[in-house]
C-alpha cells in the first residue's frame, strides 16, 4: 500500500532513499575507541588468525558484495581470497579444507545455491560466517558465525539497500581481520573506519541528485545496450549497473572492466553508444584515475555517449563526459558505496519511464530457493 511505501512511489524507491541508514545501523556497535570488533565474531580469534584462505560466495548482486570483499580483505589482512558464484562452486569439487573460512553473503539467508554451497563447505570441515539481512535465516543457522546486515527488510525484488549493508558489513569484517592478524596499523585501521563512518552523510548527499538521474533516464527510454565500465572496486559496481539495468528496465547491458576494453569490448562502441563509466577520485598516490580517463578518451573517439559518475571537482572528465554525476571525495574502497545509487535510480527511472513495474519486474523473484 501506499503508507507501507512511506509516500514514495515504490518500495524500491523507498530502499534506495534507506540506503544512508542500512550503512549506519551495520556499522552500530561494531567498533571502539576507533578499532572494529564484531561481537559477533567473539570466540573466533583464534579461528580466523589461522585460516589461510577465505572463499566468498554469494548470488546475484551479493556477489558483487563479495567481489568488492575480495580487494578489501586482500589488501587489508594480506589473506588470498577466492570469490564465487555458489552454483559454481557447489558443482564443481572445489578445493577446500579446514583451514578455509567460507564467507557466504546472502540478504534472505535463503537462498538455494548459497545454502547448498554453505554445507558443502561445512562437510568438507572449512568454517563459515554469513553476511545475512534476515534474522534467523537457515544459512545463518547453518554457519559458525554470522554478522547481520542492518538495512532492514526489502520488499523490492531489486537489492538496493540490503547490496550497501553487505558492503559495510564485509568492510567491517575486513578491518576485524586485519586487527587480529595485525597486517594494519592502528592509525591506519583507524583511518578507514572513520571513512567507513562518513559514508551516510555523504550518500544522502548522492541521494539528492534523483531529480537530474530521473531526467537523463526519461531522455534515454528508448536505449536499446547501455555498457558499464569500471576498474578495482568500480568493476564490481559497473557489472551491478548492467544487472539493475536487465532487471529493471529489460535493456540489454553489460559491465566490463575497464582494462578488458581492447580485449573486445571496445568493438561494441559505435556512435552514440551510451557508457557508464565508474571513475576513481584523482587523489591518492595509487590512484587508477589516469588510467580510466585514459578507457574514456578511447571509447569518446569512437563516438561513444559517455556518462560518468566521477568525484566531486574532478574536471578532467568534463571534456570527455556527456554527463556527470559526481559523488563526494572519498577514497577508493569507500567510492562503491557512494557510486551504487546512481545507477540504482537509473535503472529504476527508465523502468518506471517505460511503465514497467519496478519492484516485481517479470520473470524474477526475490528469494531464489529453488534450483
Ligand atoms: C535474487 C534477487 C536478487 C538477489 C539474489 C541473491 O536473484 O532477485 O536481488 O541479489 O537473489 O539473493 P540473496 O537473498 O541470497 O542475497
Amino acid at each position: 500500500s501506499a503508507a507501507e511505501k512511506g509516500g514514495w512511489s515504490s518500495f524500491m524507491a523507498k530502499e534506495i532513499s534507506e540506503q544512508p541508514e542500512a550503512v549506519a545501523n551495520t556499522l552500530l556497535g561494531r567498533s571502539a575507541d576507533g578499532a572494529v570488533h564484531i561481537p559477533e565474531l567473539d570466540g573466533l580469534d583464534d579461528t580466523l588468525r589461522g585460516i589461510e584462505r577465505i572463499v566468498i560466495l554469494g548470488c546475484g548482486t551479493a556477489a558483487y558484495a563479495g567481489m568488492i570483499g575480495k580487494y578489501a580483505i586482500e589488501k587489508w589482512a594480506r589473506i588470498p581470497v577466492e570469490v564465487d558464484l555458489s552454483h559454481e562452486f557447489r558443482y564443481r569439487e572445489p578445493v577446500i579444507d579446514e583451514r578455509t573460512l567460507v564467507l557466504s553473503i546472502s540478504q534472505s539467508g535463503e537462498t538455494m545455491d548459497t545454502l547448498m554451497a554453505v554445507k558443502y563447505a561445512i562437510e568438507a570441515g572449512a568454517k563459515t560466517i554469513s553476511i545475512c539481512n534476515t534474522q534467523g535465516a537457515t544459512i545463518a543457522r547453518e554457519s559458525d558465525a554470522v554478522i547481520y546486515t542492518h538495512a532492514g527488510p526489502e520488499v523490492a525484488v531489486a537489492s538496493t539497500k540490503a547490496l550497501v549493508a553487505q558492503v559495510t558489513a564485509v568492510y567491517l569484517f575486513g578491518l576485524h581481520l586485519a586487527r587480529l592478524r595485525g597486517t594494519l596499523g592502528t592509525a591506519e585501521a583507524s583511518v578507514l573506519l572513520a571513512e567507513l563512518q562518513a559514508v551516510p552523510a555523504k550518500l544522502a548527499t548522492v541521494l539528492e541528485q534523483h531529480a537530474e538521474i530521473r531526467e537523463l533516464a526519461h531522455w534515454m527510454s528508448d536505449t536499446r545496450s547501455v555498457l558499464f565500465l569500471g576498474r578495482h572496486v568500480g568493476y564490481p559496481v559497473a557489472l551491478e549497473g548492467a544487472l539493475k539495468l536487465k532487471e529493471l528496465a529489460y535493456i540489454h547491458a553489460e559491465g566490463f572492466a575497464a582494462g578488458e576494453l581492447k580485449h573486445g569490448p571496445i568493438a561494441l562502441i559505435e556512435p552514440g553508444q551510451p557508457v557508464f563509466v565508474v571513475v576513481p577520485s584523482p587523489r591518492g598516490a595509487d590512484s587508477l584515475h589516469p588510467k580510466v580517463v585514459s578507457n574514456i578518451q578511447e571509447i569518446r573517439a569512437r563516438g561513444a555517449r559517455v556518462l560518468a559518475i566521477a568525484e566531486a571537482g574532478d574536471a578532467s572528465v568534463l571534456p570527455y563526459a556527456d554527463k556527470v554525476f559526481t559523488i563526494p571525495p572519498a577514497s577508493a574502497f569507500f567510492e562503491p558505496l557512494l557510486a551504487f545509487a546512481p545507477l540504482q535510480i537509473f535503472a529504476m527511472e527508465l523502468a518506471a519511464a517505460k511503465g514497467l513495474d519496478v519492484d516485481q519486474p517479470r520473470n524474477l523473484a526475490k528469494s531464489v530457493t529453488v534450483e
